[in-house]
């Protein structure tokens, strides 16, 4: 029996009569969403957050909104400026300006300002929390930590650059045939200018700054769109950078529609670099973007092949939490499970126990499984689920929908002409194919146009190296799900799943060009042996 979080509990989760939900899972005296220390950046008479560029919180000259829906409640919760693209135009001017001055600041400074925000951002965790749960529906400790982990990304961004920004290459030219040591080379990394940062709805915060943070410390500015999902808690992140005293027109955040600034933006010739995540949106991005090095993350359809001597305690555990944490929307949830048909029923038992046992109903509460982000993702889950049904799929659970909240839901003896043996429903919702070898569970995997991680269970390290080797995907984890953390590590997807690395070291590698000053001599000069 599935425990379901309830109304009925009164604890946390009481609608105010406006369709929001007070939070009494945050400590008292912590409730400030855009009150406090962030009360400039809404327009309290209109109750419509502002937009910042040049260093201020400003309300956008078009008068009008975008209506943020919180997820559980289905109604509005939040109003963003929706800015014009001669506002937009404005913003890239001053970000370029700006930026020249960045770079001429030294790279100790710009790693201590950085560390103020990671700090501010940290004490703030509650409020910012606190928008993360109304907007993506994100549940509540998930929230706070979702805070923490940026500032903790923001403060390892900084000492890392202070390293690897610290460093160039000397080359001398008598290592290659035909010359003497006449030329010095002295290569270093400079910024490439704006970069232009779009994170998704759901690490809204976390996406964010993993792009903000590589950027500045290279020497970099901001331009960020946030998605409508997930607008305000970015919102109140960007203040904490503006709280720190960071140069005016650095940082810059414009809210608005994707039809209005979305494409003028990625195709706006002051944009020196894009840093994407999302989903296949980010195909036509880079098809339209100009000459620019460009980072997207675009989503997986990880695997999860479970072999026969597997530890299935084990692999249950991660399957669960893997697949089904924040109700499944995380790219680099477990998609898809290719388990041994010899131990597939005792796994299958394992694992629907787990699924019994989590906790179904609003963030406020923390439950397990949460609404999804809006009323069309939960209709395409929805008809994927359908889609499995007609082809005969084994339902493990009952399907059950109320609102945007989907029940966890296992489908066993999936097949490949199923639309969820292939898509990713980006919801609580996981299918299992028995396979008979460990060759059809890579075939199955590799015929994926995803390619973003994917994880392999067993006891023998040698097979798993070389299932590993066999999978064509940017990460492959042994015995554990899929994750892009620590933050530090590399994090890349091959395929329709992204282009480029990221991670913290390789995000501030992707935002520099390499710059050679090359010394020549009259005449050849070697050193003292
Ligand atoms: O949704 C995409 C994120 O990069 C996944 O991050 O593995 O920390 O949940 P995560």
């Amino acid at each position: 029996m599935m425990i379901i979080c309830g109304h009925h509990q009164k604890v946390g989760y009481q609608e105010n009569g406006e369709g929001a939900y007070d939070l009494a899972f945050l400590p008292r005296g912590k409730r400030m969403a855009g009150t406090g220390s962030f009360s400039e950046i809404l327009d309290g008479e209109n109750n419509v957050y502002k937009y910042y560029s040049e260093g201020e919180w400003r309300k956008s000259v078009s008068g009008k909104s975008v209506a943020i829906v919180n997820p559980t409640t289905r109604k509005t919760q939040y109003k963003v400026q929706a800015c014009s693209q001669a506002e937009v135009n404005k913003v890239m001017e001053a970000a370029k300006i700006a930026q020249k001055a960045w770079a001429k600041t030294p790279l100790w400074k710009r790693a201590e300002l950085l560390h103020k925000a990671a700090a501010i951002l940290k004490e703030h965790k509650h409020p910012i929390a606190e928008c993360l749960v109304k907007e993506i529906a994100k549940p509540a400790k998930d929230s706070v930590t979702e805070v923490v982990r940026s500032g903790d990304l923001i403060s390892y961004c900084a000492e890392e650059g202070v390293r690897i920004l610290g460093q160039g290459t000397f080359l001398v030219s008598d290592s290659f045939p035909g010359n003497e040591r006449t030329k010095y080379c002295l290569a270093s990394k400079v910024p490439l200018g704006v970069v232009l940062a779009i994170p998704p709805f759901n690490y809204p915060v976390n996406l964010a700054v993993s792009k903000i943070a590589p950027a500045l410390i290279a020497g970099n500015s901001i331009v960020l769109k946030p998605p409508t999902q997930g607008a305000v808690s970015c919102l109140h992140m960007v203040h904490c950078f503006h709280l720190a005293g960071f140069p005016k027109s650095l940082i810059n955040c414009v809210t608005g529609k994707g039809s209005e600034i979305g494409d003028f933006l990625t195709m706006h010739p002051g944009v020196n670099c894009i840093s994407f995540t999302g989903g296949d949106t980010g195909i036509s991005i880079s098809k339209k973007a100009g000459m620019i090095p460009l980072q997207m993350e675009l989503g997986g359809k990880d695997a999860c092949i479970v072999l026969e001597d597997a530890d299935l305690d084990l692999a249950a555990a991660n399957i669960v939490k893997g697949g089904l944490s924040y109700s499944g929307q995380r790219c680099t949830a477990v998609k898809i499970v290719l388990v041994m048909e010899s131990v597939a029923d005792a796994l299958m038992e394992k694992v629907n126990a787990k699924v019994a046992k989590l906790t179904v109903g609003p963030p406020e509460e923390d439950c397990d499984i949460t609404p999804v982000v809006s009323e069309s993702s939960a209709n395409f889950i929805e008809g994927l689920v359908m889609d499995a049904k007609e082809k005969g799929a084994t339902f493990c659970q009952t399907y059950k929908r109320e609102g945007n909240l989907i029940w966890p839901l296992l489908l066993d003896n999936v097949r490949a002409d199923m639309r969820i043996a292939w898509e990713e429903p980006f919801g609580p919702v996981l299918p299992v194919i028995r396979i008979g070898s460990v060759e059809e569970g890579i075939n199955h995997c590799n015929a994926s146009n995803f390619g973003l991680q994917g994880c392999v269970f067993t006891k023998d390290i040698n097979k798993a190296m070389i299932i590993s080797d066999a999978m064509e995907t940017g990460t492959v984890q042994i015995n554990s799900a899929p994750a892009r953390g620590p933050d530090h590590f590399p994090f890349q997807g091959l395929k329709d799943s992204g282009i480029g690395s990221q991670g913290i070291t390789n995000s501030i590698n992707m935002m520099v060009k390499v710059k050679s000053t090359v010394i020549n001599l009259p005449t050849a000069s070697y050193t003292m042996g």
